[in-house]
């Protein structure tokens, strides 16, 4: 099948990559030329594990190639694929204007049947938006080409996109035109030879389904962000509480973890829509209010710890900083907690050494050139003069680290942790102090 891909980010391109892998001509467009230039030189402009395989396979068989012309994407394709960014706008709600921009210049160039996907998060409505807008261009030139819209959000993980494409729990196509779902059918019949995935719904409900599936994942998270809080007060351990509770299978095991707080290019955002499109109806959501207060407070957790014992003028305190990216596996930066905890540190006067195995080029694009940030190559480089080892990020390099050198290195051997990587117990053993997320048992009075 012919299929054009309208934004070449991370969803777009594991797309992309993805529906080549399956033998189909793709074509990836972007308005970006920095971004088109580095992958038609072979490179791949975003962190994502097996991305580059996939890409360079496909890219030599020739069924995956780039381009910033319009023109030549919106010829393409039979499917359109719109996968491009749908950032906050200033009042919360999703900014539409990517997604309609891309819509009206497929409708300005169209000449045959094309199916218009919405693979973007959007909120309930815009494809209604999205048809209006390419009718609108086809009416402006008298064309009669037929067309539909299908909404088909799309639930990859970043750090793990290419599986999760691969291997999808469900694939939701919302339409009601018959023509297209007989095409998204066979899109996706490679993606699910061994049972069917295929979720076709109205695609109002379809677009819900995005929303609902990331307030769910998110409201989850700051539970047990709260719950975290109230067993440290208590002297109770939230990990032992999460094994407690995981067991119940109307519970589950997974996304039951307590942190330093969610980030990344979507539960922020799509809460926040998610919260703008109710008050829009005028419906409160109460519970998802709560939980992006929650998330916001829990971003700051790590500094209250640090404050509470190095005290709140950090002036001449230097700190390890392990983990930049928002969860591992990625080098994206939206949102991640780093980011809060940095300029909560440098407000005080503190300096940093961090250290990523990925984000640090991202982090200094975002940072630039501050002072009072420093890069280390290695997580033990990184402990050298600092006064305590702050984890934000739980990278699988992090995990079994030698506790032992880090007591020698810590001017104060103390370790705040934000991911729970370790048995208290243990880290206690080396002669560290621990301070970690709901362990009440094990903070330090
Ligand atoms: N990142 C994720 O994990 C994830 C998962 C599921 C859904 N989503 C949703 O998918 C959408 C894309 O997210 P992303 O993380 O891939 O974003 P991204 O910022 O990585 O990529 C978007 C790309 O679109 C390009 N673009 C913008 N306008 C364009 C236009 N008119 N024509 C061509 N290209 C254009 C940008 O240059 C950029 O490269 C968002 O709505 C997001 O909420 C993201």
């Amino acid at each position: 099948m012919k299929v054009s891909v309208v934004g070449t980010g991370y969803v777009g391109l594991v797309t992309g990559a993805c529906l080549a892998e399956m033998g189909n001509d793709v074509l990836c467009l972007d308005v970006d030329p920095n971004k088109i230039r580095i992958l038609e030189e072979g490179g791949i402009p975003i962190h994502e594990p097996g991305l580059d395989l996939v890409v360079a396979r496909n890219v030599k068989a020739g069924r995956l190639s780039f381009t910033t012309d319009v023109a030549k994407a919106v010829a393409h394709g039979t499917i359109q694929f719109i996968a491009v960014g749908t950032p906050p706008d200033e009042d919360g709600s999703a900014d539409l204007q990517y997604v309609l921009a891309a819509a009206r210049n497929i409708g300005r160039l169209m000449t045959d049947y094309k199916v218009v996907v919405d693979k973007s998060t959007v909120p309930v409505g815009t494809a209604d938006k999205v048809r209006e807008a390419v009718a609108d261009e086809l009416a402006k030139r008298g064309s009669d080409a037929k067309f539909a819209v299908v909404s088909n959000p799309e639930f990859l993980k970043e750090g793990a996109a290419v599986d999760d494409f691969m291997r999808p729990d469900r694939i939701v196509v919302g339409a009601d035109d018959e023509q297209a779902i007989l095409l998204m059918r066979a899109l996706y019949a490679p993606f699910q030879r061994n049972h069917e995935r295929l979720v076709v719904m109205d695609v109002r409900s379809a677009e819900l389904t995005k929303y609902a599936a990331n307030a769910m994942l998110a409201t989850r998270i700051s539970f047990m962000n709260e719950l975290a809080l109230l067993a440290e007060k208590m002297g109770a351990d939230i990990e032992q509480v999460r094994v407690g509770i995981g067991s119940d299978p109307r519970i589950g095991t997974h996304f039951l973890y307590a942190g330093c707080g969610y980030g990344g290019s979507c539960f922020p955002k799509d809460v926040k829509a998610l919260i703008k499109t109710a008050s829009d109806e005028g419906q409160e959501l109460k519970v998802l209010k709560a939980v992006e207060a929650a998330n916001d407070r829990q971003k700051l957790v790590l500094v209250d710890k640090i404050v509470k014992r190095f005290g709140e003028d950090l002036q001449g305190k230097h700190f390890a900083l392990w983990g930049l990216a928002f969860k591992p596996n990625t080098d994206d930066m939206r949102e991640a907690t780093s980011r809060v905890v940095l300029a909560e540190l440098f407000k005080r006067g503190a300096t940093v050494t961090a250290y990523d195995p990925v984000a640090m080029t991202e982090t200094q694009r975002i940072f630039g050139d501050e002072p009072r940030l420093k890069y280390a190559d290695s997580p033990n480089a990184a402990l050298e003069g600092a006064d305590a080892l702050v984890i934000v990020t739980e990278w699988k390099e992090f995990r079994s680290p030698d506790f032992d050198r880090i007591k020698a290195t810590l001017k104060t051997p103390t370790i705040i942790d934000g991911r729970n990587l370790y048995d208290p117990r243990l880290v206690a053993a080396a002669g560290l102090d621990y301070d970690a997320i709901g362990r009440g048992l094990n903070v330090a009075k």
